[in-house]
């Protein structure tokens, strides 16, 4: 084993070092507090390591992803998002008989119990879905109790797991059908994992609606796509929580809240605010990046940049055909894709951006072809959280696999006062009166 050694003060401490499969390389700090009395410190976690995952491979300098070892473009292009679920949360792609028994577990678990149903009712028509679709998750805990069980890895984590990635796609169409006031529609048997969800979303009394394979494909590719992403604010929310011994649906909960911010899942839907923006308001799209390069603004181009990318992000990249292939199918004619490709040019040729290593994201194609589906603009992080629903689960079944468990605790250097006494303070604001 290679051992790192650190020279504090002149005194010597060896700290063992460990590498991945892929070669990535750590050093193991755990001790270091211990046998050292210092700990480390990483605002934002740029640096640090939380855990050791089998589950996604990113390679950010490379632009590779891969899920338990699948190329990224291998799985969009072939796999369901149903497949890819089972994939990354039991670790390989299902025979036959796995994949059928896993779509029937989630096909029986896609109806909400009637009671649940009522909870529709009391949010306002104009409540953001993700403040919905967080509330309903944690709802499920109540709604099936034996999952609180002691032992919570026991055979109840299937069904746990199968009725967060069936009944998360039911809420987020419900939550839809509730701000147009339109009556739900049931979800359907005969209907696969994304065009059940368009038709509970879509589908309507006076305007019956037909699922359009190239529309599901795209579904499809758009979930799978987000299915993953290893250790990010929301996954890592999730494994935080969780590592308390909360229950599945109250750290997916945690990680829907994570994910509803700009900076993260909630990126997509201001992309397309940002493009309309410069449609509607006649910002240019100069003024646009100079806004974003501006340091006393807190404005930032969303959908480029990104902790790990340093290269273009492959989803970008599969997305971007993908609008291709939907608008040439449908003959849709959208002024944001031309404003989106412009922008995408414009930063490709800004030294600002390229010093920084700021390519698009999956957030910047992803808005633009979830409008091209008739999908509103607050629903995007709704979706990106369909789609990682598996990752979340993934990721907090792992954790729980590992033994040694522990709970997630970070240390802090603290900056505050020193010791000082209450009486003395008090008697010198008497004084000062
Ligand atoms: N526009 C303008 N400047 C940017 C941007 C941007 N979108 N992204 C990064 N920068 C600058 C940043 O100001 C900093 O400049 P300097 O070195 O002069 O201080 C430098 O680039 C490094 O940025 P950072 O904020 O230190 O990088 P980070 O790793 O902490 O943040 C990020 C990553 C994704 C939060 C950030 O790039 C960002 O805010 N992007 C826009 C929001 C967005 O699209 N988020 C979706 C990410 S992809 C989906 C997901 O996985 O969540």
């Amino acid at each position: 084993m290679n051992e790192a050694i650190l020279n504090l003060n002149g005194k010597d401490f060896t700290l063992p070092t460990i590498e991945g499969t892929e070669g990535e390389k750590a050093i193991d700090i755990s001790s270091l507090r211990n046998i050292s009395g210092y700990i480390t410190l990483d605002p934002g976690y740029q640096n640090t390591g939380s855990c050791l995952s089998a589950i996604t491979f990113i390679d950010g300098e490379k632009g590779i992803l891969r899920y338990r070892g699948y190329p990224i473009e291998e799985i969009a292009e072939n796999a369901t998002f149903t497949e890819t679920s089972f994939l990354l949360i039991y670790g390989h792609l299902p025979n036959d008989e796995e994949r059928k028994a896993f779509s029937l577990r989630l096909t029986e678990a896609s109806m909400i119990h009637k009671d649940m149903l009522r909870f529709f009712k009391g949010f306002p028509a104009t409540s953001h879905p993700m403040a919905i679709l967080s509330t309903m998750v944690n709802a499920l805990s109540v709604f099936y109790p034996s999952f609180y069980s002691e032992d919570f890895m026991s055979n109840t984590f299937d069904e746990m797991a199968t009725v967060l990635i069936s009944k998360i796609r039911t809420i987020a169409a419900y939550s839809y059908k509730h701000s147009t006031g339109e009556p739900f529609s049931y979800p359907k048997h005969d209907l696969r994992y994304c065009g059940n969800f368009l038709n509970m979303m879509f589908d309507s009394p006076v305007k019956p609606y037909i699922v359009e394979p190239e529309v599901e494909k795209a579904l499809n590719i758009l979930l799978v796509l987000h299915a993953d992403h290893e250790q990010n604010c929301s996954t890592s929310t999730v494994r935080l929580v969780g590592s308390s011994m909360v229950n599945l649906y109250a750290s997916i909960c945690a990680g829907i809240c994570a994910l509803w911010g700009p900076l993260h899942g909630g990126a997509n839907q201001h992309v397309i605010e940002m493009l309309e923006n410069i449609q509607n308001k006649g910002l240019s799209i100069r003024q646009c990046i100079d806004r974003a390069k501006d340091k006393n603004n807190k404005f930032r181009l969303f959908g480029f940049g990104h902790r790990v990318y340093k290269n273009y992000d492959p989803r970008a990249k599969i997305l971007k055909k993908q609008c291709n292939i939907i608008f040439e199918k449908f003959s849709i004619k959208e002024p944001l894709v031309d404003i989106a490709l412009e922008l995408e040019e414009a930063v490709s040729r800004d030294d600002y951006f390229t010093e920084r290593k700021l390519f698009p994201n999956v957030d910047f194609y992803s808005g633009i072809l979830y409008r091209a589906m008739g999908i509103p603009t607050n629903m995007y992080p709704v979706m990106f959280a369909i789609g990682r629903m598996p990752g979340w689960i993934a990721q907090w079944k792992e954790m729980h696999d590992t033994i040694p468990f522990k709970i997630g605790r970070p240390r802090q250097i603290y900056t505050g006062s020193t010791l000082r006494n209450y009486s003395e303070t008090e008697k010198e604001k008497k004084s000062s009166y």
